[in-house]
């Protein structure tokens, strides 16, 4: 293509526009290769679009990771690009990561604990660092890989893409006795079941009266309506601070460093 005059006229306009251009190049040639052209990582580095671990970077964090990388971990120091380089592709970066609705976590991670541990009742159901109930999963480091959307939508709607092992299963022996948990193991004979209480059940198929598998999960589904806004962003804020707290301790060498002293 030739310069030509008119160009000229919206230098101002095509410079804004390919400063833009210019920091997704840089993205795709430099970080691309490791981390993927969308940014949702490849072989050699990990998701840096929709992670919110990521995402809750501050940009001087950010900025930080790019200047002197983490060399250890494998990801190069880019210092050399110099800063406005690097602060442009740290804005692509921001754009890959959906913008500012990505950095608005808003939640106390504090509050968030009470009410994981109480009110909301999650421990029940759920382990946090050693604490907790064994029926769901352990959410210590959950928080690692998905996004706050996700993360939200897991309490809110628990019922969503609900895999075949996650249904509740209501069992009534010939006896009458009665049980509701998940199926850990079944096979022809027998089925082993897990109760609220945390208590396994081995029972042989020939003793049960009723075997059924519902559609939906044991976790209260209300949630999105007990709770208020600002309680689920204070659930959201704590699993992904204790998630990121997690793989600081890991980071720093496995040493365990506990809030809350040992009991
Ligand atoms: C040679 C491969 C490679 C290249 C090139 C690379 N990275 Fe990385 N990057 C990694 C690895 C591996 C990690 C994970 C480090 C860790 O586990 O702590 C990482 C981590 C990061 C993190 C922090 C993520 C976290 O988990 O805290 C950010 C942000 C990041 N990279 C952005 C970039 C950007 C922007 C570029 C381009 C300027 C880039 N990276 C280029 C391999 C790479
Ligand atoms: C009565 C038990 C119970 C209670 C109470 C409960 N959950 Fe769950 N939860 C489950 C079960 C069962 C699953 C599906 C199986 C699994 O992944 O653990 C689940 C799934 C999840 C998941 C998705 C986990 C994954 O690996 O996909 C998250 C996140 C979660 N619960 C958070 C919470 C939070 C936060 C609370 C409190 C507001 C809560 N749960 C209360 C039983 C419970």
């Amino acid at each position: 293509m030739q310069a030509g005059p008119q160009q000229a006229n919206t230098r101002k306009n095509q410079a804004k526009r390919s400063d833009a251009e210019d920091s997704r190049k840089t993205f795709e040639s430099v970080c691309a290769t490791c981390h993927g052209l969308d940014g949702k990582g490849g072989e050699r580095g990990p998701n840096v679009a929709t992670r919110a671990e990521v995402q809750r970077l501050s940009d001087e964090e950010t900025l930080r990771i790019l200047k002197a990388g983490i060399p250890a971990a494998g990801m190069p120091a880019f210092g050399a690009l110099g800063l406005p380089k690097i602060k442009a592709v740290m804005g692509y970066l921001r754009v890959l990561q959906g913008g500012s609705k990505a950095a608005s976590i808003r939640g106390d991670p504090q509050s968030g604990k009470l009410l994981f541990f109480g009110k909301a009742g999650c421990a029940k159901c759920h382990m946090i660092n050693g604490e907790g109930g064994f029926l769901g999963a352990d959410l210590s480091s959950y928080g690692l890989n998905v996004s706050i959307e996700d993360l939200r939508t897991a309490i809110t709607e628990p019922n969503k893409d609900l895999e075949p092992m996650e249904r509740t299963v209501v069992v009534t022996t010939r006896e009458g006795q009665k049980f509701t948990g998940i199926a850990r193991n079944e096979d022809n004979f027998s089925v082993q079941l897990q109760t609220l209480d945390g208590a396994f059940h081995l029972l042989a198929k020939a003793d049960l009266k009723h075997l059924e598998y519902q559609p939906k999960s044991l976790m209260p589904a209300d949630y999105g309506a007990v709770l208020s806004a600002g309680e689920l962003d204070d659930l959201v804020s704590f699993l992904l601070h204790t998630a990121q707290t997690a793989k600081q301790t890991q980071a720093s060498g496995g040493k365990v460093k506990r809030e809350d002293g040992d009991e």
